[in-house]
């Protein structure tokens, strides 16, 4: 693997998508769509990533400064086309000799293999590598004309092509590599006169060619290099991914009883001999070891969940979420920021968070671990085998030592010593007969009412 860079041009204005958020902000399974670019350039090797922004996107800017740093940015402006946005990353490339693969921020579902093929190409002596897909609808695609081996004479934009040359079907996805030498010197020489009045990168291909270079088209599918321009896009993009993400886990051994109601986002990770039943959603950050059952309408979030626990129905684990081996969580319980320890249960309606459970530990039904003052959070540490009684608050900071009770109904506000009892609650009273003495008293005057 030689010395790679990658070019994601982010510089459109996404009108369509109907947003006061720039478009490859958006996102497809829990991560914003230029991300996955980055991800994509990343996973080709490609240590020195350029993001083409326009002066308008600050959100963008924003974005990327946080994530690769402001190094990584390059303004475009105005935008006069994709051979223009990427010259727009030449100074950022300065001294940069290796190859140059061209993304864009709005195509989110690229597999690696396709980029990695491109710089095979490169590899194998072609001066350019192009991206293509047999198009459903070339629509407004450029239209790759190539040879019966895939050798590349011309990339024409539909807007330029003759009837003969809109009957093609192989289509430019806009992925694109060739060393930065050649990249940017073919760029040089690009020019405006077309029918959109811009530069467009595709021309290089034609200029390649003119010059006596090797041009290489790579085929992938479709659905592999869809680019998102519209909120219904989006959706498909999604669609697309949670598809990809369903049928992998079922292959790689994940039990799923309705697959299309299961949801995934990009980390997710599950191993093998899980059980997800129906309407479950992992946001991103989860991770599900083997044995484990997740049950139905349960929501996930940057939890860890280890072998052989259950979990839900209805269910909500929160960011921070550590489950060790063989942890019971039930109906209606929400987890945050706490790690259960082995065996550790609590099967209804409770709020656990900013908490350590020992192992072996029961929390009571509708146990709430009083976290926050309004302002501060705090801890509660609850020791191994403790019991906590049913409808207990715990007021943090608090810690419940190992093997102690609390009563149920209980408010504990201070620390319980190991195998104590603890109840905090107002203490019950009897008065014997008292209801029937009250009973008659009120039907006589009920009576005496109606009379009067
Ligand atoms: C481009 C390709 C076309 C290909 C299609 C695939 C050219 C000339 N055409 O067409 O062959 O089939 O993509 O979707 O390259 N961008 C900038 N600055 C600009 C212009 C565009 O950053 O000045 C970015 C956009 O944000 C977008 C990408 O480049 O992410 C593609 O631009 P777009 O205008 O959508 O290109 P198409 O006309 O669709
Ligand atoms: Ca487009």
């Amino acid at each position: 693997m030689g010395n790679r860079a990658a070019i994601i041009l982010a510089a459109g204005q996404g009108t369509r998508m109907r947003s006061s958020m720039p478009k490859v902000l958006h996102q497809v399974g829990g991560r914003a769509m230029v991300d996955w670019s980055v991800a994509l350039a990343r996973s080709v090797g490609c240590d020195k990533i350029i993001v083409v922004c326009s002066p308008a996107g600050q959100a963008v800017q924003d974005h990327i400064s946080e994530t690769l740093g402001s190094d990584a940015i390059a303004i475009q402006d105005p935008p006069l086309g994709t051979g223009h946005a990427v010259l727009a990353a030449k100074a950022a490339l300065a001294g940069f000799e290796g190859d140059l693969v061209v993304l864009y921020g709005d195509t989110p579902l690229i597999p690696t293999e396709a980029v990695e093929a491109l710089f095979h190409e490169l590899d194998a002596g072609a001066s350019v590598g192009v991206l293509g897909f047999d198009a459903a609808d070339p629509g407004a695609y450029g239209r790759l004309v190539v040879d019966d081996k895939n050798n590349l004479e011309a990339i024409v934009e539909a807007k330029e092509a003759s009837p003969a040359e809109l009957s093609i079907r192989f289509c430019n996805s806009g992925v694109m590599a060739a060393s930065a030498g050649t990249m940017f010197g073919l760029l040089g020489q690009v020019t405006n006169e077309n029918a959109k009045g811009e530069y467009y990168l595709t021309d290089i291909v034609g200029l390649a060619r003119a010059a006596g270079q090797r041009c290489r088209a790579v085929a992938c599918a479709e659905a592999d290099v869809l680019g998102v321009n519209s909120r219904v896009e989006l959706a498909q993009a999604e669609l697309a991914f949670q598809t990809k993400r369903r049928h992998a886990f079922l292959q790689s051994g994940v039990t799923m009883t309705a697959p299309d109601t299961v949801f995934f986002s990009y980390d997710t990770e599950i191993e093998n001999d899980v059980i997800l039943e129906p309407g479950v959603v992992f946001a991103p950050g989860v991770h599900v070891r083997t044995g484990a059952r997740v049950r139905a309408l349960s929501h996930l979030e940057g939890a860890h969940v280890a072998e052989n626990c259950e979990k839900g129905p209805y269910v909500r684990l929160s960011p921070g979420t550590v489950m060790e081996r063989g942890v019971k969580v039930g109906n209606f319980v929400e987890v945050k920021k706490t790690r259960m320890g082995i065996g550790a249960k609590a099967n209804h309606l409770s709020y656990l968070g900013d908490g350590d459970v020992g192992p072996g530990a029961n929390i009571g039904a509708g146990t709430i671990f009083c976290n926050y003052d309004g302002f501060l959070k705090y801890q509660t540490t609850i020791g191994e085998g403790a019991f906590i009684g049913s409808n207990s608050a715990l007021v943090a900071p608090v810690t419940i030592g190992a093997g102690a009770y609390v009563g149920s109904g209980s408010v504990i506000t201070k620390d319980v010593e190991p195998n104590a009892l603890a109840v905090g609650r107002g203490r019950q009273m009897q008065k014997p007969g008292w209801a029937t003495t009250f009973r008659d008293k009120m039907a006589e005057i009920k009576a005496a009412r109606k009379k009067g």
